[in-house]
């Protein structure tokens, strides 16, 4: 049993991040296969999109008498060549070996994260809540298949109270971006750091009392938002019990009341205007667009007047060329995210308008990461004197939403 003791005798919590312990040989496949996605995303995609534009691009035009129209014609064409075909095997089980290289010091340690997010559960000293419903009907767009190759989902439950699937994606996910994610700017970064600062910086005024994280999992992009906002309360949603066990632990353990619930964002049990920031980030592209259309109409409803909402999401197919929707559509197709490339294809504004939101309040933007540029480069480009990277592992992010 994994019990720390206070002085006073009381239990304090452990933080539940740091409770499974790799091997050595477990450490360094972890390196081994965060370096292997490094390769593959980065290296490898740059002479690939080069094998296209000098071979595969002229072929298909002398052929065809024009370029590939769009992603699926460049698959096509992509289809038959071998740089491809490897590069796409390599990605697949770059994938699978995230997951699988982690899920041994998560299993050995299964006894004591379900005792870290029980004691966390009975004591929330932080005074965050954790309010689960067993009897919720988790969405066919979680429970049919393995979204990115996970095994288990966000869902699943193999023992009592379990944590599982909650640990295995913490650590994964350091695995997945472990080493393409490289912060010039240390301890800052990533979505919700970013997008909290850059409303910070661009609206000083706006200081939101409640913040809504749809779609949460384990609270990766709910927590920064304390940095940003501390005097927030935080709030945050998804249908899977042992992702959000696992986040109320991680945010007790961290000092930081957050506020999760196991709800369908499609129809949430929240007032009507109770939150002043209403946030997702990679969600939408993992369900269906029609239960995208139902969650941004709740949205709309629990966003308070003067309240902001803005999901972080992967860039329209429009604003992109049809080689790099090609690249992106790829997990469309081997990654067990079937409604990626329709989401890609909707008008992120027209969405907000048909969710009852004004064209004139609605937007899409891109920013950077902040981890990516300096403090001062990162106020100019908030000020409107830079633009942000192009959409590439990590170095910025695109935004749609609106204001209220
Ligand atoms: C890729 S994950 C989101 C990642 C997370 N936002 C982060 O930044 O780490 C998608 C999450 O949405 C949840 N989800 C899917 N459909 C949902 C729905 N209709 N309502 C609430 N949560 C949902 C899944 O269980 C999963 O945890």
């Amino acid at each position: 049993m994994y019990r720390e003791e206070k002085a006073s005798g009381e239990a304090a919590l452990p933080s539940i991040d740091s409770i499974p312990r790799a091997t050595h040989d477990e450490a360094a496949r972890q390196k081994y296969v965060a370096f292997l996605r490094k390769f593959v995303m980065a290296d490898l995609a740059q002479d690939m999109r080069a094998i296209y534009d000098k071979a595969i691009e002229p072929t298909f035009r002398a052929k065809n008498g024009e370029s590939p129209e769009d992603a699926r014609a460049v698959r096509k064409a992509m289809e038959p060549n071998t740089f491809y075909r490897t590069w796409s095997s390599l990605r697949y089980n770059a994938q699978e070996m995230t997951w699988s290289s982690v899920q041994g010091e998560v299993e050995r340690a299964l006894p004591d994260l379900i005792d870290a997010a029980d004691q966390a559960a009975g004591q929330s000293p932080a005074g965050g809540t954790l309010r689960l419903n067993p009897d919720l009907p988790i969405p066919k767009a979680v429970s049919a298949l393995d979204i990115h190759l996970m095994p288990g989902c966000f869902h699943t439950e193999y023992l009592e109270e379990d944590v599982a699937v909650g640990a295995v994606y913490a650590h994964g996910t350091k695995v997945f971006s472990g080493a393409l994610k490289m912060s010039k700017n240390p301890g800052k970064g990533g979505v919700a750091d970013s997008i909290g600062h850059y409303l910070k910086l661009k609206y000083p005024n706006f200081k939101p009392k409640r913040i809504l994280d749809l779609g949460c999992t384990i609270g990766s992009n709910l927590l920064p938002f304390h940095r940003a906002f501390p005097d927030a309360e935080l709030y945050g949603v998804d249908v899977g019990a042992p992702v959000l066990r696992y986040g109320h632990a991680r945010a007790e353990s961290q000092g930081i009341a957050a506020h999760y619930s196991q709800q369908n964002a499609e129809s949430m049990d929240f007032e009507d205007g109770m939150f002043d920031l209403v946030v997702s980030s990679f969600f939408f592209h993992e369900i269906a667009v029609p239960s995208t259309k139902k969650i941004l109409k709740e949205v709309n409803r629990v966003l308070a007047p003067g309240g902001v909402t803005i999901h972080m999401e992967l860039p329209p197919s429009k604003a992109m060329d049809p080689y790099y929707n090609f690249f992106l559509d790829w997990d469309a197709y081997h990654n067990h995210e079937p409604h990626y490339a329709a989401f890609r294809q909707q008008d992120p504004v027209g969405l907000m308008t048909e969710a009852g939101f004004s064209a004139e309040s609605s937007s899409l933007i891109r920013i950077p990461d902040r981890g990516g540029l300096s403090d001062e480069d990162f106020a100019a480009f908030a000020r409107g004197e830079s633009e942000a990277p192009q959409h590439s592992n990590f170095s910025s992010y695109y935004l749609f939403g609106a204001g209220k």
